[in-house]
C-alpha cells in the first residue's frame, strides 16, 4: 500500500488532488533497495523511473580513465530514470543506493500516460529538469574555469543548496559526503579536498565539526564562489 500523505510530499506530485494521487498510487510499486545496490546501469535500456521516498542515491558516470564522476546525490522526494524514458536513448548514468532506500517504481508507459493525463506533473518535471540544467551549468563553469579552491567551494555550495539547513545567514550541511566522493564531485583529488577545506576554515568561510560543515556567511560564500 502507498500512503497518500507520502505521495503528496513528493514535489513531482505536488498540487494534485487526493483522488488523483489515489489513482496514481495504483500504478506504482513500492520497494526497498539495500545499501550499495546498483539500481541503474549506464547504457542499459530504460523501462522504469524511480521516486525516492526515503534514503539516498548516487548518480555517477565512469570517465574514460576509469575515474568515477559524481553528477548528483539524490534524496527524499527526488526522482531519477526519467531521461531514457523521455528520449528513448539508453541510461545516461549509473544509480547506486548509498543507504537502504525506499522507492516507488513507475513503468515507462504508465509514466508517459501520467504526463498526458496530469499536466501539473509535466510542469513539475520540467521545473526540476531546469534546476538540474542550472546545476550542471554551474558545475561546467566550476570545472573549466576555477582553481582547486573554487572547484571545491562550488561543490560545497551545490551540496548546501541541495540539502543544507539555513539558519540566520549560516548554512549547515549535517553530513558532508566522504572525501573521495567530494573529490569525484569536484573533479579533483582527495588530498586537495582536505587541503582546501582547511584553507576555507582558515579563511573564515566554514567551520567543521566531524562530518558536519557550517558555511558561516552563505551570501558571501555564494558571492565569492558561484
Ligand atoms: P536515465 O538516463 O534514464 O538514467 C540515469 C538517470 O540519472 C537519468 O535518467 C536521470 O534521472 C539521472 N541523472 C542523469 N544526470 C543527472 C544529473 N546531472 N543530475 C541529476 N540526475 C541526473
Amino acid at each position: 500500500m502507498i500512503d497518500l500523505n507520502d505521495l503528496s510530499l513528493i514535489p513531482l506530485f505536488s498540487e494534485l488532488k487526493d483522488e488523483d494521487l489515489q489513482k496514481l498510487s495504483e500504478t506504482m510499486i513500492r520497494q526497498v533497495y539495500k545499501k550499495d545496490n546498483m539500481v541503474l546501469i549506464e547504457e542499459e535500456i530504460g523501462t522504469t523511473m524511480f521516486v525516492i521516498l526515503s534514503g539516498r542515491v548516487k548518480i555517477s558516470r565512469i570517465s574514460d580513465e576509469g575515474r568515477e564522476v559524481i553528477l548528483s546525490v539524490l534524496c527524499d522526494g527526488d526522482f531519477f530514470g526519467e531521461m531514457s524514458i523521455l528520449d528513448g536513448q539508453t541510461r545516461s548514468a549509473n544509480a547506486v543506493t548509498l543507504e537502504d532506500t525506499e522507492m516507488l517504481i513507475i513503468r515507462k508507459e504508465l509514466f508517459l500516460q501520467m504526463l498526458y493525463d496530469y499536466p501539473q506533473i509535466a510542469i513539475n518535471l520540467l521545473k526540476e529538469l531546469a534546476h538540474r540544467l542550472r546545476r550542471s551549468d554551474s558545475q561546467i563553469k566550476s570545472l573549466s574555469l576555477q582553481n582547486a579552491l573554487g572547484k571545491v567551494a562550488s561543490t560545497i555550495l551545490r551540496i548546501a543548496d541541495d540539502s543544507g539547513i539555513i539558519r540566520q545567514g549560516q548554512v549547515e550541511i549535517a553530513q558532508l559526503p566522504p572525501q573521495q566522493d567530494l573529490a569525484n564531485m569536484a573533479g579533483t583529488s582527495r588530498e586537495t579536498i582536505s587541503r582546501v577545506i582547511k584553507s576555507l576554515n582558515q579563511l573564515g568561510y566554514v567551520k567543521k565539526h566531524g562530518g558536519k560543515l557550517i558555511i558561516l556567511d552563505y551570501n558571501k560564500f555564494r558571492h565569492d564562489f558561484s
